[in-house]
């Protein structure tokens, strides 16, 4: 049996051929297309050679059973969903089955309308994945595979630790400049912690009054304030199961501090105008480009809730800290450009690239994304030159960088400090660092270790 239509495809695996034909005329009256197997090493082969969203295996066969064929079409078909067919006593094993990635199973005998709602949700559920899958290697193709653009030293390190800390449930704050990619790296974290599948909610606390930020992040009853006139439930119980994203968290008022230290701390919350607690399971990112030390220090931000925000803390260093990264980025910017503005500018004169190099970059990426998109706009002919270039970025005086070293820090982190900064000022050439350094390029190699 080809598929000849368009109808969605199911394999049914049984070694019993009744039960395979009873399930396939079902299966079939609902429109699919549905192939057979009569055991797991025969379903293997057919997963082989065709593209099957979805897979209705017995559990118990001869040879290759339910589960192993499961676990082998794992590796030779990931996006195939497997539902597993159990019989009585062996509900056990389905359960099993469940944590080995199985989509879910079906208790013999089974009804038509249980099984083909299950089938329905599973192809529902392929779909959901094949889209995602699609969707992030568009963006891969044209990230150039990595999700986070930056090669130098010190981005490597941010993005390094980001990813390490990803995968637990650990709270994180996001500090950095206006324009650093604070946003992105909470994006970029989100999407490699176990959560990826699950929602991300994001709000912006600047951006909501004052009075309503409360109510926004954890709900209320109906006649809470003037206005409630219904419930409604909170961005937290929105967020439950994934991931919540507190852009300028330094801007929430005390009442609001307090429900977040305890939703930290204990998972649970009250909606306005009620006090049943709810319980929710949600992973914090934070992000703030305001100083909250010094907020602290002026008594406008609680000192428990910083000490409980900041376990975890990245800092994104602002662009003229990472110069080696200005071109690669910008050459991406232009690519994006291009395709939004069905442009097909190919890249940037000597003259140019100097430019943007010298530039200090305060507005950070995003004036950089702007910039080039503008550039792109505004180009006649295939390569941006210094004329289409804003008078600021030209103006820009070759910087003299600095870094700032407190009192306190020790020789060999000043050191680190340094070597760091004039790599990343020298596009990561060693040698080159080397040579401004007075040190001999091994010695560079071996402090890198
Ligand atoms: N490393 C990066 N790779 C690709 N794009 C980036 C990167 N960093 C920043 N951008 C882009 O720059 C712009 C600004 O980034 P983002 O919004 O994350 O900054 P932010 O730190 O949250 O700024 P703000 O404090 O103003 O909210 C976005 O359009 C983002 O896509
Ligand atoms: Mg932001």
């Amino acid at each position: 049996m080809d598929s000849l239509n368009n109808n969605p495809t199911i394999l049914v695996v049984d070694d019993e051929p009744e039960l395979c034909q009873a399930l396939s005329r079902l299966l079939q009256r609902s429109d699919y297309n549905v192939l057979t197997a009569g055991d797991g090493e025969e379903a293997i082969e057919v997963l082989r050679d065709n593209d099957i969203p979805v897979v209705l295996t017995d559990l118990m066969m001869p040879r290759m059973g339910g589960v192993e064929l499961l676990k082998a079409a794992k590796v030779v078909s990931p996006a195939t969903e497997v539902v597993i067919v159990t019989g009585h006593g062996t509900v056990e094993t389905a359960v099993e089955a469940m944590k080995e990635g199985a989509y879910d199973f079906i208790e013999k005998p089974f009804t038509k309308a249980i099984t083909l709602n299950t089938v329905r949700k599973a192809f529902e559920k392929h779909m959901l994945l094949a889209e995602n899958i699609k969707l992030r290697k568009l963006l891969e193709e044209i990230q150039g595979g990595d999700d986070i653009i930056g090669k130098s030293e010190i981005m490597r390190r941010v993005i390094e630790t980001a990813k390490q800390v990803s995968r637990s449930s650990a709270t994180i704050l996001l500090l950095g400049e206006s324009g650093t990619g604070k946003e992105v790296f909470a994006n970029s974290i989100h999407r490699w912690s176990d959560r990826a599948e699950r929602t991300m909610v994001k709000v912006n606390c600047a951006a909501i009054p004052e009075s309503l930020l409360e109510a926004e992040l954890f709900g209320y009853e109906k006649g809470a304030f003037t206005g409630a006139v219904g419930r409604r439930e909170g961005r937290f119980e929105a967020a439950h199961g994934g991931t919540i994203f507190l852009d300028e968290v330094g801007e929430m008022d005390n009442s609001v501090q307090v429900k977040l230290l305890r939703v930290l701390q204990e998972g649970v919350f009250e909606r306005l105008g009620s006090n049943k607690p709810i319980e929710v399971d949600v992973r914090v990112l934070a992000a703030t480009n305001s100083n909250l030390e010094q907020r602290v220090e002026d008594g406008t931000f609680r000192e428990d809730l910083f000490y409980r925000l900041n376990v975890i803390s990245l800092d994104i260093p602002p662009l003229r800290l990472r110069s080696g990264d200005t071109i690669l980025m910008a050459n991406f910017f232009l690519k994006l450009a291009n395709e939004k503005n069905k442009k097909s500018v190919t890249g940037f004169t000597r003259a140019a690239i100097e430019s943007l190099r010298n530039y200090s970059w305060p507005g950070n990426v995003r004036e950089l994304e702007n910039c080039i998109e503008r550039a792109v706009v505004l180009c006649k002919g295939d390569t941006i030159d210094i004329d289409i270039l804003p008078a600021n970025v030209l103006s820009g005086r070759k910087r003299t960088e600095e870094i700032t070293i407190q009192v306190g820090t020790s020789l060999r982190d000043a050191e680190m400090q340094l070597l760091q900064a004039t790599l990343d000022s020298c596009d990561s050439d060693k040698e080159l660092a080397a040579k401004i350094l007075g040190i001999a390029s091994r010695t560079i190699y071996r402090k890198l270790k």
